[in-house]
């Protein structure tokens, strides 16, 4: 069985449906004081914080010590650098509230996202989960979901409609990864 471990810096909305969909987590990691805490473990899931200094390092220590085998980023906010990159290639995931390439890079998350979105008119945004590598939001998309937003008056709203479609693609993405 797949050892899957989610990497969270917010309220872990998109980790709570993975549990909800009845995803095995091995462990959340955080890298600060955050809601996904109590999520952890309301869950009885293993978690752990490490500060943001040299995370990349601690993360990778942690991983190769429980043997994961998948790194779900679920709202993480860290950039990650050097050998985890490389020893976890192909096995670490993003979801990116947007439709990549479109709104991303480095600086791009959250309402940043949402606010360009609205600014620049869009009648469409959605959002994607993609392979992570050296590149901030460039690596392999795997699959996007599309809302239509034509209807939306702001930022937050088009927030909210896209969140709703992240908590289906991120477990239908994770459940067809861990089943290949
Ligand atoms: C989501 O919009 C995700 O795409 C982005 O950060 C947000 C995290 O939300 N990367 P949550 O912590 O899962 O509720």
């Amino acid at each position: 069985m797949s050892k899957i471990a989610v990497l969270v810096s917010g309220g872990g909305s998109n980790m709570q449906q993975l549990i909800k969909n009845g995803i095995k987590l091995d462990c959340i990691i955080a890298d600060r004081k955050c809601g996904a805490e109590k999520i952890a473990k309301e869950n009885n899931i293993d978690f752990f914080q490490f500060e943001r200094k040299g995370i990349s390092d601690k993360v990778f220590e942690l991983l190769e010590k429980r043997k994961i085998d998948l790194v779900v980023l679920a709202g993480f906010l860290s950039i990650l650098d050097g050998k985890i990159l490389q020893k976890y290639k192909n096995k670490i995931i993003n979801i990116h509230p947007s439709l990549l390439p479109k709104y991303g890079g480095f600086g791009m998350h959250g309402m940043r996202v949402h606010q360009e979105v609205f600014k620049n008119s869009e009648k469409e945004s959605g959002c994607t989960v993609h392979y992570v590598n050296e590149e901030v939001d460039a690596g392999a998309i795997i699959e996007q979901e599309r809302v239509n937003i034509s209807s939306a008056k702001s930022a937050e709203e088009i927030q909210k409609m896209v969140l709703e479609k992240e908590w289906i693609l991120l477990p239908r993405v994770v459940k067809k990864l861990i089943e290949k």
